[in-house]
């Protein structure tokens, strides 16, 4: 079954069109990259999907686990399993990372009619969590990102992904910024997420990354479209010629 089907999507920043007609089936379980030259929408793509203000979808239709998307606002798209993580991180002064977390959780658990995690169920799963990627307890001690190094803002994210346990999860460059061995953490960190009901959208730049997580498909985006489907064997293909010829 299709988690996400996207058609004819167009949407605008302003009066700028930015997305000219994307069409994107993503099914339960498989891992699609997007790659693209700089300013191509991908990261528009990412906001439009998790319900940004700034963005305005002037045509098609967006279906996730079969429900209008676009009818829901940001935080019921958040709790029906949609999770971003931002290409740019942004820093949450005063607000302390694991009451952050907690607050999130069971706010989409009551939406899901589930009870609170108490106290002790809280810190069991946050510590693991914590541990799996790398996150310190002085980390989880601080406000969300706050004066956190690039690469530690990427795996806080990855950690707020892993801790959420979305079903759909949207990874915008998520590996930009990371040293060799927080690659391998924050990969590590999506391929133990992979089960057959979980779907990743992953944007990169980079085919390093494709390496570590295999993608079933990649997709290139060029000046708002798609313009090329393929396997994960496109991405060696752009490495060696760039998108000159797609251009
Ligand atoms: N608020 C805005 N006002 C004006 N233009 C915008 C705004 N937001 C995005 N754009 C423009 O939309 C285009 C697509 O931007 P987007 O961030 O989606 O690109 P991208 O594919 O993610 O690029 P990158 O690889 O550099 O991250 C760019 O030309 C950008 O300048
Ligand atoms: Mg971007």
């Amino acid at each position: 079954m299709s988690l996400l089907e996207i058609k004819n999507l167009h949407a605008c920043v302003g009066d700028k069109e930015i997305l000219k007609g994307i069409d994107l089936t993503i099914k339960a379980g498989e891992v699609h990259a997007i790659m693209g030259p700089n300013g191509s929408g991908k990261s528009t793509l990412s906001n439009v999907l998790a319900g940004h203000p700034n963005y305005t979808v002037t045509q098609g239709t967006i279906l996730f686990k079969g429900k209008n998307l676009l009818d829901l606002s940001p935080d019921k798209r958040a709790n029906e399993g949609v999770f971003l993580a931002f290409q740019h991180p942004i820093e949450l002064t005063g607000v302390g990372t694991a009451l952050f977390l907690k607050t999130a959780l069971n706010a989409k658990r009551h939406y899901l009619n589930e009870p609170p995690l108490d106290a002790v169920q809280f810190m069991k799963r946050l510590k693991t969590r914590a541990q799996a990627l790398g996150i310190t307890d002085e980390m989880l001690k601080r406000p969300v990102n706050v004066g956190f190094s690039g690469g530690e803002k990427k795996r806080m994210e990855t950690f707020q992904m892993a801790f959420l346990e979305p079903d759909f999860c949207i990874l915008d460059e998520m590996d930009s910024g990371l040293d060799i061995d927080a690659l391998r953490i924050v990969s590590d960190g999506i391929n133990v997420l992979r089960e057959p009901h979980r779907s990743f959208l992953m944007i990169t730049h980079f085919h390093r990354l494709l390496n570590y997580v295999t993608p079933d498909y990649i997709h290139i985006m060029v000046n708002g479209r798609i313009v090329k489907s393929g396997d994960k064997t496109l991405a060696l293909h752009l490495e060696e010629n760039g998108y000159e010829e797609f251009k």
